[in-house]
């Protein structure tokens, strides 16, 4: 949708591309890793690619040819704190720079259309980044669990299921954020249905509330995660 005296209607579409082509590009190194060499993969720690490198190369005399493997573990775990700090950040700047500005505003079809315009943009990205960190996530604890085996539970079992049970917390809070209501506030300006001002304050006094609920639950996240032993996944 194009709102005259706003960003254009490119910048959304810029904004899902760029999500979705982070998404494709971390698929495609996930696959290669696996096709490259799903032995090291399944080790999952850098120090075992490059011993099976070292040796792979020694007995056949060619150059480290699963090199690309050690930098997996490293490009997943960048991937879920990069779009962790995107999705803390997009938000943070949400509650208290644009909701604050967007009350300022006195004309009720204004704020409307303003609110309306910044959310078209905002969505996307916290869906997206909100996608791309539970991926990530998924592929580094399927790396965990194979490495580990059976003490995977007693390395990282109890941090881990904590953090697990705030994460569906934190996915239903996210969506509800985006889809429940502030996708909701873009949908009815498209398409020129009337949001009353009621409405609307209650609407965004339900994403303020949920916002910031969903930043605690972020925060606590993080510090559960921060709690699993580093190294637990070495041997
Ligand atoms: C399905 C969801 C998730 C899964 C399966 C998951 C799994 C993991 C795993 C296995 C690691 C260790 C990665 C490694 O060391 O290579 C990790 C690290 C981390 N995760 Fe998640 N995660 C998920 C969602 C989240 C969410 C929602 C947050 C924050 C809001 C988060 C924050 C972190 C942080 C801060 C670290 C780094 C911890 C450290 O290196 O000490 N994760 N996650």
């Amino acid at each position: 949708m194009i709102l005259p005296g706003t960003i254009d209607d490119t910048s959304g579409g810029r904004i899902e591309r760029a999500v979705a082509g982070l998404t494709a590009f971390t698929v495609a190194r996930i696959i290669r890793g696996r096709r490259g060499g799903a032995d090291s993969l399944v080790r999952g720690v850098s120090d075992n690619a490059k011993d099976l490198s070292r040796r792979d190369s020694a007995s056949q005399g060619k150059r480290p040819a699963r090199a690309h493997c050690e930098r997996m573990p490293r490009l997943t775990l960048w991937l879920h704190l990069v779009s962790l700090a995107a999705y803390f950040g997009a938000t943070l700047a949400f509650v208290l720079v644009m909701l604050p500005a967007v009350e300022r505003i006195e004309s009720h079809e204004e704020r409307l259309r303003l609110l309306a315009a910044m959310l078209e943009r905002l969505n996307p990205l916290l869906i997206g980044v909100l996608g791309v960190l539970v991926m990530t996530g998924a592929f580094s604890l399927t790396a965990y669990k194979a490495r580990l085996r059976g003490e995977f539970f007693t390395r990282i079992g109890e941090p881990l299921t904590l953090k697990l049970i705030l994460t569906f917390f934190f996915i239903n809070g996210v969506t509800y954020v985006a889809f429940g209501v502030a996708h909701r506030i873009v949908r009815a300006v498209q398409w020129g249905d009337p949001v009353p001002p009621e409405r609307l304050a209650s609407m965004v006094r339900r994403m303020r509330a949920g916002s910031i609920v969903n930043l605690v639950l972020a925060g606590w996240i993080v510090w559960v995660a921060l709690a699993i032993p580093a190294g637990a996944a070495a041997p």
